[in-house]
């Protein structure tokens, strides 16, 4: 039976995917590999130790796979992201793998200049580096996950001003659930094999994002545009974000530059991608609000 697995597969996407995965095939021919494998909280599946800094684990935790769905590497202090996806790109090869899905993010050449512009080359890199490895692939560039903008928005209800540098630009947002079914979607068939698709649901501007948000989570939220440097100074004084650290918080800040310049204003192709149209912002709300 044809294996799948997901790599750095215990964080929010490798998590969803997994479970996607286990609904629309059998779980003993899925297979989770993380750092921490006992971290993924997926019933059923196979999981297997695999760090990207090391080809040789990555290798044999890839042993019998037919698919692989790489997950991109997180931003963090100190790690060479375009090296990590080279090691699993090559434990890929050595291990037989026939096809890969990178998990990529969109963006068009506006994001040049931005403070996102790095995180944007290194996800184009490993795009092109896949595509001269001579294994299958599939490149699903994400759009911006819709829970992470949210709580921002939700957390912003206390002061009732939510502030950035995204201005009026229009943004595909999608949530990490529709991401991981379109993405299971793409590992399950080879449709798409060789195309370079956007994952995405409805384009919104910051001030859209927001009166849906408060129509359906009953808040009470402004949005106002505020300029890249004041969004950085905003982002220190928050706590939680500035413990990340300043190239967290330059990336942050980029991805909304990236908003005002129209950099993340895509045509979608989730359609073509997970078989069926993406649900509306205002479903994923919903569903992001019963879940609590
Ligand atoms: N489109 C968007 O809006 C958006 C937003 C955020 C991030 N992203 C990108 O999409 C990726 C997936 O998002 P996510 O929300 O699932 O991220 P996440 O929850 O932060 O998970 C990141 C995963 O990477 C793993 N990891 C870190 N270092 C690793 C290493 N050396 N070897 C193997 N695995 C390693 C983590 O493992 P541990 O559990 O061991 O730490 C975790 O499983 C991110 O890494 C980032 O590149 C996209």
């Amino acid at each position: 039976m044809m294996q799948i697995a997901v790599t750095a597969a215990s964080g929010r996407l490798g998590q969803a995917t997994l479970k996607a995965l286990s609904a629309c095939a059998d779980p003993a021919n899925i297979i989770g590999v993380a750092r921490d494998p006992g971290r993924i909280n997926v019933p059923g599946i196979d999981k297997r130790d695999g760090d990207y800094d090391s080809v040789e684990q990555m290798t044999s935790a890839l042993d019998g796979i037919d698919t692989m769905v790489m997950i991109s590497a997180p931003v963090a202090t100190g790690t060479d992201r375009i090296k990590m996806h080279r090691n699993v790109i090559e434990a890929a090869k050595q291990a037989g793998v026939r096809k890969v899905i990178y998990t990529s993010v969109i963006g068009g050449p506006e994001a040049e200049g931005t403070r996102f512009a790095k995180s944007q080359q290194l996800n184009r890199q490993a795009e092109a580096d896949l595509a001269v490895s001579g294994l299958e692939w599939i490149i699903a560039r994400n759009g911006l996950y819709l829970e992470l903008d949210l709580g921002h928005i939700i957390r912003a209800n206390e002061s009732g001003v939510y502030r950035n540098n995204g201005g009026d630009g229009r943004c595909g947002y999608i949530s990490i659930d529709e991401l991981a079914f379109a993405t299971a979607a793409l590992a399950t068939s080879d449709a798409c094999n060789g195309r370079i698709l956007n994952l995405t649901s409805e384009n919104k501007t910051q001030a859209e994002l927001v009166e849906l948000a408060n129509e359906v989570f009953g808040l009470h939220v402004r949005y106002e545009p505020i300029t890249v440097e004041q969004n950085i100074e905003r982002f220190m004084a928050d706590e939680k974000i500035a413990a990340r650290g300043e190239e967290v918080v330059n990336m942050l800040s980029g991805c909304f530059e990236c908003i005002e310049q129209g950099a993340f204003d895509v045509p979608g192709n989730f359609s073509e991608a997970a078989g069926r149209a993406p649900k509306s912002i205002r479903e994923q709300f919903e569903e992001i609000r019963a879940r609590g």
